[in-house]
């Protein structure tokens, strides 16, 4: 049976480059392995009174069967004033409650950041690494994943601009395997 990633794009912007990129990694997973966009548009922000009182949101618990089948992630994340935007920050934090049952726990990650700027998303990258620390995730150390000039990958069809770019990330991807493999 095939091992199945969820690949999570931190923004909620329908033209967002992050998801263009998850998009485009979908083609890029290997025999024995599936890609799969989990979708972060619908989640409110955590409260943890939900799960205390036992109102906790059909959304929440979509995504926490969803997030629990899967067997590793790959982090897509933009980055907000220097840190990763609320949208992936609360995905973790739905995903890491009730205490004792997080969707997270010893499944490998790694964390792919992007900016149309040149900084490349490496505040995002490093304070995502913060939580992911704690959520026991091991994470893909090398190599870094750090894309810059996002708004230029792609065409409007989705589709790399240039063939380096594509190259790039699909060396990305195959090293996350190897690091899934040892780590799984
Ligand atoms: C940004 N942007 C941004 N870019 C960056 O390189 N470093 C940063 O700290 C920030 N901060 C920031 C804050 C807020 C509130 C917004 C809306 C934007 C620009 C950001 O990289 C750009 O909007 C990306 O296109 C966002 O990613 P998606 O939506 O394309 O995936």
């Amino acid at each position: 049976m095939s091992k199945v990633i969820g690949i999570l794009a931190g923004s909620l912007r329908k033209e967002s480059f992050s998801k263009k990129i998850g998009n485009a990694l979908i083609a890029m997973a290997p025999d024995g392995f599936e890609f799969k966009v989990v979708s972060l548009d619908d989640l409110p922000i955590y409260n943890q009174d939900f799960d205390d009182h036992n109102q906790i949101p059909e959304a929440y618990t979509v995504f926490r069967n969803e997030a629990k089948a899967l067997d590793g992630f790959i982090f897509i994340t933009p980055e907000y004033n220097r840190s990763v935007p609320a949208v992936l920050k609360n995905a973790l934090d739905v995903g890491s409650r009730p205490y004792g049952q997080s969707v997270w726990d010893g499944k490998p990650g790694a964390v792919f950041s992007n900016s149309p700027g040149n900084v490349s998303g490496f505040g995002a990258n490093h304070h995502l690494r913060q939580s992911l620390v704690f959520l026991n995730v091991p994470v893909m150390q090398q190599p870094e994943v750090y894309i810059n000039k996002s708004n230029e990958l792609f065409d409007e069809k989705g589709v790399f601009k240039d063939e380096r770019s594509r190259v790039f990330l699909q060396k990305a991807v195959d090293a996350y395997i190897v690091w899934f493999t040892k780590n799984a």
